[in-house]
């Protein structure tokens, strides 16, 4: 392939501070790096530092999110957390390993996110929570999915790992909201080499995310922030190894300094090469996008219609272009049911997205090769 789909983009910055780390501060697990990385990130959402839980990975910060909100719930049940078939498999994943069950919802062909309406039919006395996924960088209609919860008192857990630096009405994702997971891994829009982070807005899911981040040694991320450990603490419940170690935390720091002046333009501008280029293609669809978001993309994917995806996939192939796809709809997992449930949009969109190549390496004009490709093939059909 003569371009990639995506990739990182690490620098000498990210070098040195990792060296930092490795050479003077001798403490390459979790500690005073990692604590300014929270501070930083705080600084960047707008939020108090403890509200800031990183983790290893953005896996697990949607576990400890699904985890705290299923230690909060009163259901007779397993509780269930409905969630739309059309994200990556960690959404899902993190639903069961917290033992819930995941409830798999249609999504809205215009924009690939949750459609609130199939959702509502799904609801049952065992529904503890809405997983909203930023499908695509999109926080479509965010607000209308925290009016539906608050009206059926469900908890929102945003899988935000597409939507780092996105906008929803003006503020932040990850200003606001109830449980906000991010990802920071190698090619999302800022990277810890992998890494991510909860955003809670419960200070019990704080509470408990925190601990439970470090196999739920209370009290145990404040001792290591100080340097200490927690040789005697207490430990009341299940917990995993989930924290974010100080190389990490180093990468992470000197990617939140580059992203307002590097990374966000450079995605945004190249984002919208493509939508000026594709916007008026025979036999593409793009997502339509609030005019009141704002989009920071991490991924470019468009429908290609009328069944010739397969067709553009090749043609793109035989030209060295890579093109992805995201996602296979989870309902068709066998271990999430296997098809047992029929979800029309999310299986007719499974037919037509394609992803094309975007991170801050591709030229733009990269992308009118990709684009004058897609346009020869298909207008010629
Ligand atoms: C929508 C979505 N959710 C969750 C994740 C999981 O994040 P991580 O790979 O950091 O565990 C990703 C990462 O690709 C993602 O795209």
């Amino acid at each position: 392939m003569k371009m990639r789909l995506s990739r990182s983009i690490i620098g000498s910055e990210e070098a040195k501070a990792v060296s930092r780390v490795l050479l003077e501060d001798g403490y390459l697990g979790m500690g005073t790096e990692t604590k300014r990385f929270e501070e930083d990130l705080a600084a960047f959402f707008e939020v108090e530092p403890e509200q800031v839980i990183s983790t290893n990975s953005g896996t697990a910060a949607l576990h400890l999110a699904c985890d705290a909100v299923c230690a909060q719930a009163n259901t007779s049940g397993i509780p269930e957390i409905l969630v739309p078939s059309l994200t990556f498999v960690a959404s899902y994943q993190a639903i069961t390993a917290a033992g819930c069950k995941p409830v798999s919802c249609d999504v809205l062909l215009e924009t690939g996110t949750l459609d609130l309406q199939d959702a509502k039919s799904r609801i049952t006395e065992n529904t503890v929570a809405i997983l909203f996924v930023d499908y695509a960088s999109n926080p479509w209609k965010l607000s209308d999915v925290y009016a539906f919860a608050k009206e059926h008192h469900l908890r929102v857990i945003e899988d935000a790992a597409h939507a780092f630096g996105c906008r929803h009405h003006g503020q932040r994702i990850g200003s606001f909201g109830d449980l906000v997971c991010f990802s920071f891994d190698g090619i999302k829009n800022i990277t810890a080499g992998e890494g991510g982070c909860l955003v809670s807005f419960d200070p019990v899911a704080t509470q408990l995310a925190s601990d439970a981040r470090l196999l739920s040694v209370s009290g145990d991320t404040a001792k290591r922030f100080a340097g200490a450990r927690s040789w005697d603490a207490d430990v009341a419940r299940q917990g995993w190894r989930y924290h974010m170690s100080n190389i990490m935390a180093a990468i992470g720091r000197v990617q939140l300094r580059r992203f307002p002046k590097e990374f966000l333009p450079k995605r945004m501008l190249r984002s919208s090469v493509y939508n000026q280029r594709l916007c008026t293609q025979k036999h593409v669809a793009l997502f339509q996008t609030d005019p009141e978001d704002f989009i920071c993309p991490h991924i470019q994917v468009i429908r290609v219609l009328d069944g010739h995806k397969e067709h553009v996939r090749h043609v793109l192939e035989e030209h060295g272009i890579p093109t992805g796809l995201h996602y296979k709809p989870n309902h068709l997992h066998s271990f999430f049911g296997g098809g047992a449930v029929h979800l029309p949009n999310v299986e007719q969109l499974y037919t037509e997205i394609l992803t094309l190549p975007l991170h801050p390496a591709l030229s733009c004009q990269d992308i009118e090769e990709i684009c004058g490709i897609i346009k020869k093939t298909l207008d010629t059909l």
